[in-house]
């Protein structure tokens, strides 16, 4: 069991107080390019069931309301959260104003991942850098766990350091791709971010790569 250290739920709840987008995620390029991208990058156009953790301010969990028939978004930060309520209800999209189908839950990860909720696609952008080693290890395992037979996962991360980071995004990256039983089906690279996913691996292409029998 791995809880979200105080001091660093303080931080990020202090973040949020003191601004509503301490990251500026709604304006700036980066993070409107980076979401443009992700979004295009989803494997299917709408989903049954999507989880994003650490939502922040609900910038992403906003777009990803308008691709699903049930949403959850939780952060451990209650000032993050509603943020991210306000941001689904405010209903700048048209598509978005009733967000019935969204649940907003305030989870410190990854001792509270919510293991009783099943998924076909978890979105962790920015956000799992935020752990430590054994935090990661064990929140991506119950990502792992709770993704459906046809689950996808998705990751997408900031490549530079910055101050309040605690392990660097290749780490991250590469520890998701030793989950088991997943399929690498995207890897975008560039200057600025690391884009990936992976599905749950079917039978016939875990059969596939044993190898094509004689
Ligand atoms: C940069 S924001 C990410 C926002 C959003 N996912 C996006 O891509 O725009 C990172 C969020 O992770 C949350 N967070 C960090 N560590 C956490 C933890 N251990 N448990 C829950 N939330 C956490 C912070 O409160 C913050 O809101």
């Amino acid at each position: 069991m791995t809880a979200q250290p105080p001091e660093r739920k303080a931080h990020f709840e202090a973040l949020y107080a003191a601004n509503e987008d301490p990251w500026n995620v709604r304006g700036a390029w980066y993070e409107r390019r980076k979401r443009a991208v992700l979004l295009a990058s989803l494997a299917r156009p709408h989903y049954r069931s999507v989880y994003e953790p650490g939502c922040g301010n609900g910038e992403m969990s906003a777009a990803l309301a308008l691709r699903c028939e049930r949403l959850l978004v939780s952060d451990g930060s209650p000032s993050a959260l509603a943020a991210a309520r306000r941001r689904l209800q405010e209903g700048a999209d048209p598509a978005s104003t009733a967000p019935g189908h969204v649940r907003f839950e305030q989870l410190g990860l990854p001792d509270e991942w919510p293991a009783d909720t099943r998924f076909d696609l978890v979105v962790i952008s920015e956000f799992a850098y935020y752990l430590d080693a054994a935090a990661l290890d064990d929140m991506l395992q119950r990502a792992r766990a709770s993704l459906d037979d046809d689950g996808e996962l998705v990751l997408c991360h900031y490549l530079h350091g910055f101050d309040d980071h605690i392990t660097p995004t290749a780490t991250v990256h590469a520890l998701a791709g030793r989950l088991p039983g997943l399929v690498r089906t995207l890897h975008h690279r560039d200057a600025d971010f690391l884009l990936e996913a992976w599905q749950v691996a079917s039978d016939s292409s875990s059969n596939a790569s044993k190898g094509t029998p004689t």
